[in-house]
């Protein structure tokens, strides 16, 4: 962190110019004719003040990148050619971490070699880069891809790796060769060309290979084996060279092939994956979602299979991704349609035509059902299956507005209907669509929640939590003088956790919650050292709220600025009328929400439920006397 200098890191992507003491530039993460993304060398920060992204530069190199933590610093150490130690692996580490590295290690290998054939065999030039120039492939784009090409005899990739001193055992791992029974290793590539498949971070795991004829007899493609490197479900195919075109647009496009994200990068459309001919797994769906929200799917023009495709995008909805379709016109494919047309032509042709994919579905069902009463239930079922998936409460709300009014049928109808389908569901898909970890944090947030005879949860955006949170991010740490409790050992972070807890208080996001637990359990420091804690922490999301929160501009501005004054003495008294300021504002809330309530008709039609909110209501009124009296107190207190 001391050796890098954010102004270098941003000027190899950014063109900065001076601007007073900072410079400014045109903001990577998002699209801009003029420049709002402002670099402090004083700071040593960088933020756009449009789209307000930045950070340090291990944040800028993330988000850049699109890296991790551990590899953004990666990142940086090498460029300041400063030599990082990584952790001592164990034996079985080693070898696993071995046979893995061996496993890309010859991969890489293959790809460069097949590369180099097509650009410098004959046979590879007049076969392999002919066939590619005869599809419109431009150079730099077969170079960026890392395209190849196979030679036709049967074993000339094993000979040759084997005579580099390859293993036999590594080139059949990876598939890239095969053992036949009478024991001679044979290349499961030739007379193809060749198409490497990225990780997310650029290493080879695969290979697909496609044949230069259209004999039918023949399977257009041969791709690897799944392999102890290669899942394919995994992956998908041009992630890494999409990932910051994809953040910066906030889009990603979905074709079928490794031809369609070639050609559209050619055309200039760089946010684009394919799912390889098969159907979206979960796991690449939320590959996905760590770029973006949303997604567009791209059909051919005459694609028979819209229909059978169309349940495969439930999953998509499921995941919480916001999905548009794009219909190509009829006879192209998202290929042969960049072939046709400039990047400005095509990025015209799919802002126009993209249509949210749940109308798109009641549309295209619509057409088909026509006035048969029995097949407009059925559509109905079909159409209330796909909105019934989507996680958001907000966004599933609006499809049923949009379909009963699309189906001219009422409203009360589809959410009854979606009722069911949810019940039924339930169980099934938390399964399905939640890794352990997301289950267990589920489970203990609904726990809390659960055992709390009534939990306030914070309210995101409330100012008195965000002070809250700076409190805990610059001062977490630092020692409380509690009046009255000389020898008790509190950190401001400690007071605070046990204060939320007394009154089962949880705070509006997973992210805040984490903050506290974690500042909580800091060794409690003179000189606090919280802030350079959070600020180098390794979740992103956290460092970047302490930079946020640690920038000057959002020290505590308001009221309380009089009060925050680096006298630690004082820390208590401030961090006590914080808590309690964020309480009495949750319970306002509380109270309003109550009585908001009691104005229901369902409520009041129903005389039990009307008695528990009112007694409710009362508990929630005499708290708020309590809080009086500590306002008053506080006045003496000063
Ligand atoms: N695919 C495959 N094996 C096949 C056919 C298809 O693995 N026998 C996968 C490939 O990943 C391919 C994708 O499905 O890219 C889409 O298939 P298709 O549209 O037939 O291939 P394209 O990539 O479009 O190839 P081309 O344009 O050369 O026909
Ligand atoms: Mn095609």
């Amino acid at each position: 962190m001391d050796a890098a200098d954010i102004v270098d890191v941003v000027k190899e992507f950014v063109t900065l110019r001076k601007a007073g003491v900072n410079y400014k530039g045109l903001c990577p993460f998002h699209d801009e004719k003029t420049p709002s993304f402002v670099v402090s060398p004083a700071k040593q920060l960088c933020k756009c003040f449009s789209c307000g992204k930045g950070g340090n530069a291990v944040h800028f190199v993330m988000e850049h990148e699109q890296m991790s933590y551990p590899e953004a610093l990666k990142w940086l150490a090498k460029k300041y050619g400063i030599e990082v130690k990584e952790r001592e692996l164990s034996d079985e580490e080693k070898v696993a971490a071995t046979a893995r590295e061996s496993m890309f290690v010859v991969n890489e290998w293959a790809r460069d070699y097949f590369s180099d054939i097509l650009h410098n065999n004959v046979d590879g030039i007049s076969f392999g880069k002919a066939y590619f120039r005869q599809r419109g492939f431009r150079d730099d784009i077969i170079k960026k891809f890392q395209l190849g090409f196979a030679l036709p005899g049967r074993d000339v990739m094993s000979k040759t790796a084997l005579s580099k001193g390859f293993s036999a055992e590594y080139l059949e791992k990876t598939g890239l060769s095969f053992k036949t029974e009478d024991g001679r290793l044979l290349d499961r590539y030739h007379g193809r060309v060749i198409f490497p498949v990225h990780t997310v971070s650029g290493r080879v795991v695969a290979f697909g290979g496609r044949i230069l004829t259209s004999d039918k007899k023949l399977a257009k493609y041969v791709n690897s084996p799944e392999s102890e490197i290669y899942s394919k479900s995994r992956e998908l195919y041009g992630l890494y060279f999409a990932k910051s075109a994809i953040v910066k647009h906030n889009r990603c496009y979905l074709v079928e092939g490794y031809t369609d994200v070639i050609s559209m990068h050619q055309s200039g459309i760089e946010n684009v994956v394919a799912s390889s001919g098969t159907s979206l797994t979960s796991g690449q769906v939320r590959l996905i979602h760590r770029f973006t929200d949303n997604i567009t799917v791209l059909y051919d023009g005459d694609s028979a299979g819209i229909k059978a495709s169309l349940r495969g995008i439930d999953m998509l909805l499921a995941e919480g991704l916001k999905v548009n379709v794009l219909l190509l016109p009829d006879g192209d494919d998202p290929d042969s349609f960049a072939r046709k047309h400039n990047a400005t032509d095509y990025q015209a042709y799919i802002d126009k035509n993209q249509v949210d994919f749940i109308k798109f579905k009641i549309n295209l069902l619509k057409e088909d059902a026509g006035d048969d009463p029995i097949k407009r239930a059925e559509l109905i079922q079909e159409v209330v299956r796909s909105i019934s998936v989507v996680p958001n409460d907000v966004v599933r709300q609006m499809y049923i507005k949009e379909c009963a009014s699309l189906l001219e049928v009422d409203e009360a109808l589809v959410v009854t209907e979606i009722r069911k389908v949810r019940a039924a569901n339930k169980d099934g898909k938390a399964d399905s669509s939640s890794t352990s970890e997301e289950k267990s944090a589920e489970a203990t947030t609904s726990q809390n929640i659960a055992n709390a005879s009534f939990v306030l949860r914070g309210r995101r955006g409330a100012a008195e939590e965000r002070l809250l949170m700076e409190v805990l991010i610059k001062y977490g740490d630092v020692k409380l003088e509690i009046p009255g409790e000389e020898d008790s050992e509190q950190t401001a972070a400690k007071y605070i956790e046990k204060s939320l807890i007394e009154d089962d208080i949880v705070l509006s996001s997973e992210i805040y919650n984490a903050v506290l637990r974690e500042a909580a359990q800091l060794p409690m420091s003179p000189e606090g050292h919280s802030l350079s804690y959070f600020i180098n922490h390794p979740n992103a999301e956290v460092s970047k709220l302490a930079a946020e929160l640690g920038e000057d501009k959002y020290q505590l501005s308001t009221n309380q600025k009089a009060d925050f004054i680096p006298d630690r003495d004082r820390l208590f008294e401030v961090v006590q009328r914080l808590v309690h300021d964020y309480k009495h504002v949750l319970l306002k809330m509380q109270i309003a929400d109550v009585m908001q309530q009691l104005k229901d008709p369902a409520i009041i039609a129903d005389p039990d439920k009307f008695m528990d909110v009112m007694k409710y209501y009362k508990e929630l009124l005499e708290l708020q006397q309590e809080f009086a009296k500590f306002l008053g107190n506080r006045v003496v207190l000063k």
